[in-house]
């Protein structure tokens, strides 16, 4: 067989945790093979060997069928591997080209090398390859889903022919998924090999050939993909049935908690990215904002957390005008959110579990008394939520933030938000990078929060998480709000539609 790459009886420990425990991966040329696992099951990890950022305890790799010994990311490229990571690592304020020749092998040669015949490769890999990015662009200027082309590219432009993606989708809108599709489809008729970690079935049916799917750190098995079903990986996956329905009961709002009226807020490009906007949430409902991405969610968010200030119009909390209150006192109000980006202010990544649990609650009864923190109160707080959220790590609440991996990190942070039991809770992509299991567990608790009472303001970019899980649904096009549904009356239809721009009613 064609192998181009083998990874055979591969172990790797972490301090209380082993990551890999026996696992094989093999990769045929010219295929793209899922590693499909729960959050912590060990891909990134894996992953993370075959690119020589970890050296593995035993195992065996092979690379177009002759052993080798990857010490470095260095030594991964040169052997023809490339690897674009599940937070990506550009610098904000280089250009693409700048981005993809620091640090190849070619710039060791001092700064005496040539960026214009630079610009001028990357300018016809991307064509070639169907990318459609602009060499000269700057990073901070461009889309996420731009940048993770940026990434693509840069392997090619170091002659990578296998290339690993771990998560490249959590990231993107469903239109950037489709397009990322395509890219892989040309990829591999070039004769790349591709292995891509994803938690989402759909497109592992879409896009894969081949599954490896791994549990605990060990290999579970490798199915043909055309040959299972999503619900028969699944269950390869967490070693019991998913169900993919959400279940609730009709909801039964009270009083308004959250009331947004004719809010005009401005973007980073100083025009109105929400225009005059009213909404209302109820205790006891769970409101999901529908949109393409870039419609004014990000505005809508930062507005009423505090993150941004508004133009005009109101913010009301159980009828208290918060429009003018700090990030802090709209949280000791009754507001928790669950960031869209965890790192950036979800975590603090160099602090253990248990402080992160605890950043905005740590000041009070019983955390800290008369200005003295107390570590055990602390401890058996953090340890409740790691429980009842399942946040798996080496160390449990002593473990560094950092080490966890990116689902857990998430998972850690909806259980600290959710636990702080706000009146109003306000939830970013709430389920990105999670497994399916655990997406079903947030969603139960989401509705669990809404049935105790609360306002839930769900904004998602999964067109089915936002039907399953909400009450009402509105929709943003262009910063302005297009309409309000009820989730049971409506379809994808409609709300693509609304998501066009389309007023109910009227025909597009
Ligand atoms: N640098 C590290 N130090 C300590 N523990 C680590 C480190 N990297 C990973 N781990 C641990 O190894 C286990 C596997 O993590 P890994 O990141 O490989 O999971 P994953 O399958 O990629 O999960 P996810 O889907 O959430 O990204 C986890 O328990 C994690 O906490
Ligand atoms: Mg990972």
């Amino acid at each position: 067989m064609d192998y181009a790459v083998e990874m055979l009886g591969i172990r790797k420990e972490f301090p209380g945790v082993v990551a890999n425990d026996d696992i094989t991966l093999q990769l045929k040329r010219g295929e793209i093979h899922a590693l499909l696992g729960e959050n912590g099951a060990g891909k990134s990890t894996l992953m993370g060997i075959l690119f020589g950022m970890y050296q593995a305890d035993r195992g065996t790799i092979r690379v177009n069928g002759k052993e080798v010994r990857i010490a470095n990311p260095n030594v991964a490229n040169r052997l023809g591997i490339g690897m674009v990571h599940q937070h990506f690592k550009l610098v904000d304020t280089f250009t693409v080209t700048e981005n993809i020749i620091l640090g190849s092998e070619n710039s060791r040669w001092g700064f005496v090398l040539d960026t214009r015949s630079a610009s001028r490769r990357i300018a016809e890999l991307s064509r070639r390859y169907g990318l459609n990015v602009d060499p000269d662009a700057k990073i901070e200027d461009i889309s996420v889903g731009m940048q993770q082309r940026v990434e693509i590219l840069k392997m090619l432009y170091r002659n990578a022919d296998v290339l690993i993606l771990d998560e490249p989708t959590a990231v993107l809108t469903p239109q950037e998924i489709q397009e990322l599709g395509a890219i892989l489809k040309n990829l591999i008729q070039e004769d790349k090999s591709i292995i891509l970690i994803t938690h989402k079935l759909k497109e592992i049916k879409a896009f894969a050939d081949r599954c490896t799917v791994i549990r605990r750190g060990k290999t579970v098995g490798t199915v043909e993909v055309a040959a299972a079903s999503e619900a028969a990986m699944a269950e390869m996956m967490v070693g019991r049935q998913v169900s993919f329905k959400v279940e609730k009961k009709p909801a039964s709002p009270g009083d308004a908690v959250l009331q947004i009226d004719s809010l005009s807020v401005k973007n980073n490009k100083q025009v109105l990215g929400l225009n005059g906007v009213s909404l209302e949430v109820r205790s006891g409902e769970i409101v999901g904002i529908a949109g393409v991405e870039g419609n004014g969610q990000s505005e809508l968010v930062e507005a009423v957390t505090g993150l941004r200030k508004t133009e005009s119009g109101g913010i009301r909390l159980k009828g208290k005008d918060i429009s003018g209150l700090s990030i802090r006192d709209r949280n000791e109000s009754g507001i928790g959110h669950i960031p869209e980006d965890r790192h950036k202010r979800g975590l603090v990544l160099d602090y253990t579990l248990a402080e992160n649990m605890v950043l905005e609650v740590y000041h009070r009864d019983p955390f800290s008394r008369n200005g003295i923190l107390n570590k055990s109160a602390i401890r058996s707080y953090a340890e409740r939520i790691i429980g009842s959220y399942d946040v798996r790590s080496g160390q449990g609440a002593a473990s560094v933030a950092r080490s966890l991996s990116g689902g857990n990190q998430q998972k850690a942070v909806i259980g600290r938000e959710i636990e702080g039991d706000p009146d109003l809770l306000i939830a970013v992509q709430p389920t990105r990078g999670l497994d399916v299991g655990s997406i079903e567990y947030i969603h139960k608790r989401l509705i669990e929060h809404r049935d105790r009472g609360k306002a839930v303001l769900l904004i998602s970019l999964e067109l089915d998480e936002v039907l399953n899980v909400s009450d009402r649904i509105a929709v943003l096009n262009n910063g302005e709000l297009i309409g309000v549904v009820e989730a049971s009356e409506t379809n994808e239809n409609e709300l693509g539609l609304m998501m066009a721009g389309v007023r109910k009613g009227e025909t597009a």
